[in-house]
């Protein structure tokens, strides 16, 4: 179910060290992290373009979890990284990433984050308006120097977890429209702009996706533009950047593929298209966000009051929730969870686990199964690595919660629990 070891007392283990201990020593809410499991999530992407011999960038996209260790494991993993904002490209610089393997993405990059990726001449930017190319273009051209774009275009294909929907005219705030000749118009101008370097074109359909088909829908699309523009704008695409989304098991209830088959699909398509199309093949960049950090993380949190109303439901409540979580009030997405102290006990009670803030909708779980809970028991919420302290926030003025890496029996603290002095740190006294 969960790639988590059980020792022989029951307890939960994470890279060879007990919850328990971790949740002792460091205090909860913690997210804990089995780096081990990145590095795992991280090769397979990566080494089955190796075995194909294709040449590849596998960017890892930090929104899903952005800090400096992350990067640097990143880094050491051979990967790229997909930026979204000046803060996310500060992380990757901070922590000493390559610049030339940095992709900034956005639908509103400002002036300054522009010039921050211009400064450090970063791999590339992804064009995502026509505004962009005006700005980047007189930026590129003050600072006297040139940039790698890509566009992203929207193929009109959106995924929904198990199917898909076809748009004709896509109605996105990012990217250009394929089916009415704005991607082509955004093309021409490019061509026109000889500080932007044009590589090629990126796309993302969705998140959380389970099947191959979508990608294989608008890999089509793609490539009829491609021919298109091969034909009358005498354009060759170095570059083909087909976004992440890949999904992840956060329940019995998801079924992903082993991250190895979405490449494989990814490679098939494309050579099928370039077959047909007699285009050379290009070099194929992915974005996995979520596939990569999602289920190396869990999130540990100490159990307090409890609520039973006969005959209804028993609420038990953690000392978190949606501000580390954001995930099941936003989306209602679903999560598992056990007791880090008995993973295989017998699950006697029924159960629904209720975040700390004031709000009904903050529920992390609904009816779950648990054996017996006691306060101050430990809960192991698992598949919280992505876009967990990520959208982490400071609703209730709840300080943010820690991060510990562990690998090979050793734990490392990365981003330390936020502290009241932390968090008051800009506010000023009116008096
Ligand atoms: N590339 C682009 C252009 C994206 O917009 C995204 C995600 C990714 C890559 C990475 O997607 P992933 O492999 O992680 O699915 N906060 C939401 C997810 C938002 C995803 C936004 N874009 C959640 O918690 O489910």
């Amino acid at each position: 179910k969960h790639p988590f070891k059980v020792n022989d007392e029951g307890h939960l283990m994470v890279g060879g060290i007990d919850t328990l201990e971790l949740a002792e020593k460091y205090g909860t809410p913690l997210f804990v992290y089995d780096v081990e499991r990145i590095r795992k999530n991280a090769r397979a992407f990566v080494d089955t373009f190796k075995k194909r011999n294709i040449r590849a960038q596998v960017a890892y996209a930090s929104k899903a979890f952005s800090s400096i260790a992350m990067a640097q494991v990143a880094k050491q993993e051979n990967l790229s990284l997909d930026v979204v904002s000046q803060g996310e490209l500060y992380t990757a610089i901070k922590a000493g990433f390559p610049v030339e393997r940095i992709h900034m993405h956005g639908n509103n990059k400002s002036r300054e984050e522009l010039k921050m990726a211009v400064k450090y001449q970063i791999g590339c930017i992804v064009i995502d308006n026509f505004y962009e190319i005006e700005l980047l273009n007189e930026i590129v051209n003050e600072m006297n120097t040139t940039m790698n774009v890509l566009i992203r275009v929207t193929p009109g294909i959106e995924a929904h977890t198990h199917d898909y929907i076809l748009t004709g005219n896509e109605d996105s705030k990012f990217g250009f429209d394929l089916t009415n000749g704005q991607a082509t118009q955004a093309l021409k101008k490019l061509k026109e702009t000889p500080s932007l370097h044009l590589k090629g074109i990126h796309c993302h359909i969705g998140s959380q996706i389970f099947e191959t088909d979508g990608f294989i829908m608008a890999i089509e699309k793609l490539f009829t533009a491609l021919n298109t523009w091969k034909e009358e704008e005498d354009f060759e695409c170095e570059v083909l950047n087909l976004g992440g989304g890949f999904g992840i098991r956060y329940t019995e209830e998801d079924q992903p593929l082993p991250l190895e088959n979405y490449v494989d699909a990814l490679i098939d398509e494309v050579e099928k298209q370039t077959k047909k199309y007699h285009i050379p093949f290009p070099e194929i960049w992915i974005e996995p966000g979520r596939s990569i950090v999602g289920d190396a993380g869990i999130t540990l949190y100490t159990i307090g009051s409890m609520k039973e109303i006969p005959g209804v439901r028993k609420y038990i409540s953690v000392d978190g929730g949606m501000t580390d979580n954001l995930r099941p009030a936003l989306y209602d997405a679903k999560y598992d969870a056990v007791l880090a102290a008995n993973v295989n006990g017998n699950k006697e009670e029924e159960v629904s686990i209720a975040g700390k803030c004031c709000e009904s909708g903050d529920m992390l779980i609904w009816d779950i199964h648990l054996p017996k809970i006691r306060p101050d028991d430990v809960l192991a919420v698992f598949s919280t690595g992505a876009y967990g302290y990520s959208m982490a926030n400071h609703y209730n003025r709840f300080p943010k919660a820690a991060v510990v890496f562990v690998e090979n029996g050793v734990d490392k603290l990365v981003v330390k629990r936020e502290s009241f002095e932390d968090m008051l740190d800009n506010d000023l006294s009116y008096n």
